[in-house]
């Protein structure tokens, strides 16, 4: 899945090669180990499916709004378009605000990434501001979304 260039074209406008994706596999599972939280593998109940992943990430390549936790997502082109994202994220959110117990969860999709920032906005979060990525080894500088949700908003959308 990672290998398909849509997969990844927000941010790096290409597929991950295999070494690539064990080092994000690897950096993820670390995650839970260092935050007690992380992204889960997103699976289609019908089939045991491994669909994408979907979760909770501390958002590091945006040091100016740290500290904060970030809801992501990232699906197989070949479920996209059947809600998958959403249902995800707000299993992620109700982690968030209930096990977690956090103010607020922010989630930064690429300027340009509609399908991404449309999951954002249909999940109920609030769009605040364009935002500067700093560029990182694989990339140049990016512009992002930034949205937010407080737990004051999720009640008032559960
Ligand atoms: C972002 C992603 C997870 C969304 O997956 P999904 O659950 O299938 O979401 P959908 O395809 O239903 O799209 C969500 C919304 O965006 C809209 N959309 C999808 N592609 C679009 C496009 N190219 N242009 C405009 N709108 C688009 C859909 O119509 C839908 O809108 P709605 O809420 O009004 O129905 C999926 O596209 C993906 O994995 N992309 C690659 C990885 C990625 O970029 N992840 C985000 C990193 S920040």
């Amino acid at each position: 899945m990672f290998a398909k260039p849509e997969v990844w074209e927000y941010p790096y406008g290409r597929g991950l090669t295999r070494r690539e994706t064990h080092t994000f596999i690897n950096t993820m599972i670390e995650e839970w180990d260092q935050c007690g939280f992380g992204c889960w593998i997103a699976i289609e109940r019908a089939t045991a499916t491994v669909v994408g992943y979907v979760g909770l990430s501390v958002p590091m390549f945006l040091p100016e709004i740290l500290p904060a936790v970030e809801v992501g997502w990232r699906l197989d082109p070949d479920h996209w378009g059947r809600g998958l994202a959403s249902e995800g994220a707000r299993a992620a959110l109700r982690e968030g605000f209930t096990t977690l117990e956090l103010d607020e969860v922010t989630s930064i999709p690429q300027t340009g990434n509609t399908a991404s920032f449309m999951v954002a906005e249909r999940i109920g979060m609030r769009f605040h501001r364009t935002v500067s990525i700093p560029a990182n080894e694989r990339r140049g500088e990016v512009e992002g979304r930034l949205y937010t949700m407080t737990r004051e908003e999720w009640i008032a959308c559960t």
